[in-house]
């Protein structure tokens, strides 16, 4: 069963068209996309599934990898999500489907050669994508993921050597208290959601291992984080706002930062394996 808020957010149509143009727009997800689609080994692909596509730039990196005759499934729980992507990706060898991930082996045709999941999985209840992965891949295929920083605990030395002045959600967070009276939550200290511990023992009991991991860095803009924070599902501070009050206070706060200060992003990459058919 997926988490009962997994597509909370992601199926609304203000939130599919913002995610798509800040795709477009700015290269975060495309760039880890990439990423991962390089990682997954698809020169001799015949069939790869890109797990949560959402409006389908994971597809895109992927079908500049794969070979021409190769088909690609995109996989997405939020129909407004591929309602987007439908109108903007229209290539002969990518088909959508509207589906939870949980449920992927019930959708895939024949053995996979890979499959590739940006910026998503900890949204999922993984250990049943993994075992639905494990069931989907051939002997041999690759399933290779990432995990946003904060998720998996983990932080490119980069990120911490980068930082320079308050982040914007912090500023967020004080021009909310300041012009809207808000109280912030106290402080969800606690483990990260999927550690690679926690991540490789999932991988492990579904039949899965790890070929590779490593922690990269995203290097983006003060002016990237802000158009992320656009977009309705990211937009902060949590609670009792509307879109447009969160908006007042995000450019508020973005006045505070200077548009071109880098900023890093840390993601863990794992690179996993369904293993070989003992002969
Ligand atoms: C940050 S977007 C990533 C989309 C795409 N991979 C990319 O890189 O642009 C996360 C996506 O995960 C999807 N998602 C979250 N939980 C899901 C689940 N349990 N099953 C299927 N999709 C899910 C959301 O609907 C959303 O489209």
């Amino acid at each position: 069963m997926a988490p009962p808020d997994a597509v909370l957010g992601w199926d609304a149509d203000t939130t599919a068209r913002a995610y798509a143009a800040f795709t477009r727009d700015f290269p975060m997800y495309r760039a880890t996309s990439r990423d991962l689609a390089r990682r997954a080994n698809l020169t001799t692909s015949r069939l790869v599934i890109d797990l949560c596509g959402g409006t389908g730039a994971t597809a895109e990196a992927i079908l500049e990898l794969a070979p021409p005759q190769a088909q690609v499934l995109s996989l997405d729980n939020a129909a407004a999500m591929q309602h987007v992507g439908r109108h903007t990706l229209t290539d002969p060898r990518l088909t959508w489907i509207t589906t939870p991930a949980e449920n992927l082996a019930d959708h895939v045709p024949g053995p996979a050669d890979a499959v590739v999941c940006n910026s998503a999985i900890w949204k999922t209840d993984v250990p049943a994508v993994f075992t639905a992965v494990h069931r989907v891949l051939r002997p041999g295929g690759r399933f290779v993921f990432n995990i946003g920083g904060g998720f998996a605990g983990v932080r490119h030395r980069d990120e911490t050597s980068t930082r320079n002045g308050p982040s914007l959600n912090t500023l967020i967070h004080q021009i909310a208290a300041r012009d809207y009276g808000y109280t912030p939550p106290p402080a969800a200290e606690g483990p990260p959601a999927l550690p690679l511990e926690k991540a490789t023992e999932h991988l492990s009991a579904a039949g899965l291992s790890v070929l590779d991991t490593e922690v990269i860095a995203q290097r983006s803009t003060m002016a990237e984080k802000k158009a992320w924070l656009s977009i309705p599902v990211f937009a902060r501070p949590a609670g009792e706002f509307t879109h447009a009050q969160r908006m007042d206070i995000l450019t508020k706060a973005y006045s505070l930062c200077t548009p071109d200060a880098p900023t890093v992003t840390s993601w863990l990459v794992v690179v996993a394996q369904r293993l070989e058919a003992q002969r």
